[in-house]
């Protein structure tokens, strides 16, 4: 069994961008990333901080906007749009979940699409469906094909079921698969889907993406399966000091054994996310700056 390393692959990707991003500061370029949290999630708290600290050492100029749950509507799209007249700014990302009175799909429309790191705007959705590189693709999925290909796992002609169907993982992750340059025969799995278990124990490859911790039993698996955890979930824990331990979609204790190759929570999916934020920003700061 092949435990795939996440934080050495996201390592790798971050070292390409730090190069990169001394590159086009010596072009009197500073890539800039702008991260907005409404609310006190503690989950998104985490996130967003981490996203900062890896700006700051990659040498990319950042701003942090932390605003009240109680922010409307109106005034988080004066924020966003703030931002997207910001030459300071390329990349533009709302954490996820915000709260429940927000219009989520409003706020991700106002966002300047070439400013659209997170790839949720519906013209880098459309970009991504038609397979165009000038679109964003969202972080995710993208670190996660990333982590395949890491591995030297091949898609070709493969097997694929994805587990879950958010627009933030699952769509865009089956779209990728199924794209010309990975060639993955795809199935997408959701909660409605009739005998979930005999679904997945079919794939060469499962793609676990649903938010429910061990949801995915050894039984769920074929023998030699790869299996990519994109859940991070948080249960309560009493022996941690947190309160709570980390967990992925998939038990992994009884599947890893099974597996020609797995990730691991945390250290497996959560990294490369990061780091392909930190890429798409550059991907930003390059385009809105004409360089190709
Ligand atoms: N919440 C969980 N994952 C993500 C992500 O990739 N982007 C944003 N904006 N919010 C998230």
């Amino acid at each position: 069994m092949q435990l795939i390393d996440g934080k050495a692959v996201a390592a790798a990707v971050l070292a390409e961008c730090k190069e990169e991003i001394h590159a086009l500061r010596q072009q009197g370029i500073q890539p800039g990333l702008a991260v907005v949290l409404v609310g006190e999630d503690p989950a998104s708290q985490v996130y967003v901080g981490s996203k900062v600290k890896t700006c700051a050492e990659l040498g990319m100029h950042s701003k942090k906007i932390v605003l009240p749950a109680a922010t409307t509507q109106e005034e988080l799209l004066a924020v966003v749009q703030e931002l997207n007249q910001d030459p300071t700014i390329h990349g533009i990302l709302v954490q996820s979940p915000p709260p429940a009175h927000i219009h989520e799909e409003e706020i991700i429309r106002a966002i300047d699409p070439r400013k659209d790191v997170d790839g949720f705007h519906p013209e880098n959705v459309a970009k991504l469906v038609l397979e165009d590189p000038s679109g964003f693709v969202p972080c995710t999925p993208s670190g996660s094909m990333r982590l395949l290909a890491a591995a030297g796992i091949d898609t070709q002609g493969a097997k694929v079921v994805v587990l879950g169907r958010s627009m933030i993982v699952g769509k865009p992750m089956a779209l990728l698969l199924m794209a010309k340059n990975a060639n993955a025969t795809v199935t997408v799995a959701h909660s409605r889907s009739r005998d979930l278990p005999a679904l997945c124990r079919d794939a060469d490859i499962l793609i676990a993406a649903v938010g429910r911790p061990e949801m995915v039993k050894a039984d769920w698996v074929k023998d030699g399966a790869v299996v990519i955890d994109v859940g991070i979930n948080r249960v309560p824990d009493a022996s941690k000091k947190s309160g709570f331990r980390l967990t992925g979609d998939v038990a992994f204790d009884e599947v890893a054994p099974k597996c020609q190759a797995i990730t691991p929570v945390p250290g497996g999916v959560g990294p490369m996310t990061i780091a392909m934020l930190m890429k798409n920003t550059l991907q930003a700061a390059r385009q809105q700056n004409g360089i190709t």
